[in-house]
């Protein structure tokens, strides 16, 4: 991006310092796409990333300007905190971010909970950010923010740097007009983010839903289907997609280290004696499908006895955002789920569904990937799905097979070669999940190439490419007074 310091803001910050039992202090990475994705970004240029410091340890540890040098073992960036008081976290981050935006993004407009005291904090936690950025940011910078917490950052930085290059990628899904119009302040919703040059999403999809929301929810607006491109209050934003991807290399090196015995290891410490295992990956979060899918698995197993005994399904599962109680109701769904799955089946030496909540390291996770027969990704709506790229890197052996579900984003681009459903079928998802199971290995490995090869020329670094290309090129219209 010629010059320019990068100035990353996104909510969650990539390693949070907290204490372990010893009292002693402790870093850790928190789960989740986005920042997990971003990391490696911001290694390579070396920029400043502006998150909330929400570690327990994070202000015994973080110096008087409110910064640390990141990743702790090899430096490479800044990591610039910034502190929310309780009533903050509350309000703006489990109140608007988490029960209005996060749940009609997702289509979910039974599920929001508008009140008014979310709507203020969120707007004083974006000014918050905005005064940081202005604090980070010289004239030249670059300044990329990330996600649903900080529609109405952009506009404010906007104001006060009129010549700074702000762009945004939106990491969850963008939802039709008929559901975005439910949003109270809708229209400040989309005014914050065209205080942006560029916008980003994954799909052409959320393009055209973005587009739709602008051309039918704000007046004033002006918008150029042929050039994805909205003026609005005398400036211009361009709306583009980069289908954001995982890191093809990293992933398989690491996939590639945990051998066959490392897997019988692992299989021995879980009581997976299944001969072939199914696997999931989830945060835990009623728009990942994890009780549809446990539905889909009694139902494999009542009505084909051939795979009691036979299959092992393990779910990894990290808690999330448990403060709300849609998620612990999603919680307890799935608990029981498991329990009750394994009531009903489960024999002396075979447990049905292996349930593991614990942290796993990066080998072991990539390592459970690659030895897994079949991947089962049932998102009732998801932006992207990360985890589904992960397991298509993570095959070394190409035998294994995805089972995708339609409503991710991710089945644009790996749905021809997965094998699809509609995680609300259940007698359908069933199916997939034996297909699958008993699909031939000439098959598999034909499948399971292609999309390797996709994900592998379509990987994180392209990614990376892809937006700051993208980034150049509308920076250079804007100079060029175009
Ligand atoms: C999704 C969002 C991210 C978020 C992550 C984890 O991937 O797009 O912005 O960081 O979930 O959720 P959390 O609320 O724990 O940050």
């Amino acid at each position: 991006l010629d010059g320019g310091q990068l100035i990353v803001v996104s909510n969650r910050q990539p390693y949070s310092h907290g204490y372990d039992e010893d009292g002693e202090v402790t870093v850790s990475r928190p789960a989740g796409g986005l920042t997990a994705g971003l990391d490696p970004v911001m290694q390579r240029v070396e920029g400043t990333w502006i998150a909330w410091g929400d570690g327990d340890a994070d202000r015994e540890v973080t110096p008087e300007d409110d910064t640390v040098e990141m990743p702790p073992e090899d430096p490479a960036y800044h990591l610039r905190r910034v502190w929310l008081t309780d009533e903050e976290v509350d309000q703006y981050y489990y109140g608007y971010s988490n029960r209005v935006l996060w749940p009609l993004c997702h289509g979910g407009i039974w599920k929001t909970d508008f009140a008014d005291e979310h709507r203020e904090a969120y707007e004083a936690v974006n000014e918050k950010f905005a005064r940081a950025v202005r604090e980070e940011a010289d004239d030249d910078a670059v300044v990329w923010f990330q996600d649903y917490h900080f529609t109405r950052a952009p506009r404010m930085v906007r104001e006060a740097m009129p010549d700074a290059f702000l762009m945004h990628f939106w990491h969850i899904t963008w939802p039709g007009w008929d559901t975005f119009r439910s949003l109270p302040h809708g229209q400040e919703t989309l005014e914050g983010l065209l205080g942006n040059d560029l916008v980003g999403f994954h799909t052409g999809q959320y393009v055209e839903n973005f587009l739709d929301c602008i051309e039918r929810g704000l007046d004033g607006a002006t918008v150029d289907r042929g050039n994805n491109r909205v003026e609005y209050d005398g400036r211009t934003t361009e709306i583009e997609s980069f289908p954001l991807s995982v890191d093809f290399e990293g992933i398989a090196a690491s996939a590639e280290r945990f051998d066959a015995e490392d897997w019988d290891a692992f299989r021995e410490e879980y009581g997976i004696t299944g001969e072939r295992v199914a696997v999931g990956v989830d945060r835990l979060d009623y728009t990942k499908g994890v009780p549809e899918r446990l539905n889909a698995l009694e139902q494999l197993w009542e009505d084909h006895p051939e795979w009691r005994g036979e299959l092992t399904y393990v779910q990894k599962a990290s808690e999330s955002r448990s403060i709300i109680p849609d998620y612990r109701d999603l919680q307890d769904r799935v608990t029981t789920g498991v329990d009750r799955i394994n009531e009903r089946f489960g024999t002396d030496d075979w447990t049905p569904v292996v349930y593991l909540d614990e942290h796993l390291d990066g080998d072991t996770l990539n390592g459970l990937y690659r030895h897994s027969d079949v991947m089962l990704v049932s998102a009732l709506r998801d932006g992207m799905n990360l985890v589904a790229k992960e397991f298509v890197a993570a095959q070394v052996d190409e035998t294994g097979v995805l089972v995708l579900s339609n409503q991710t984003g991710a089945f644009e681009e790996l749905g021809k070669h997965s094998v699809g459903i509609n995680p609300h079928d259940t007698d359908e998802f069933a199916a997939a999940i034996g297909e699958a199971l008993r699909m031939p290995e000439d098959e598999r490995r034909e499948r399971m190439h292609t999309m390797r090869e996709w994900v592998e020329t379509h990987d994180l670094s392209r990614w990376m490419k892809d937006v700051f290309e993208g980034a150049a090129d509308v920076r250079m219209k804007r100079r060029m007074g175009m």
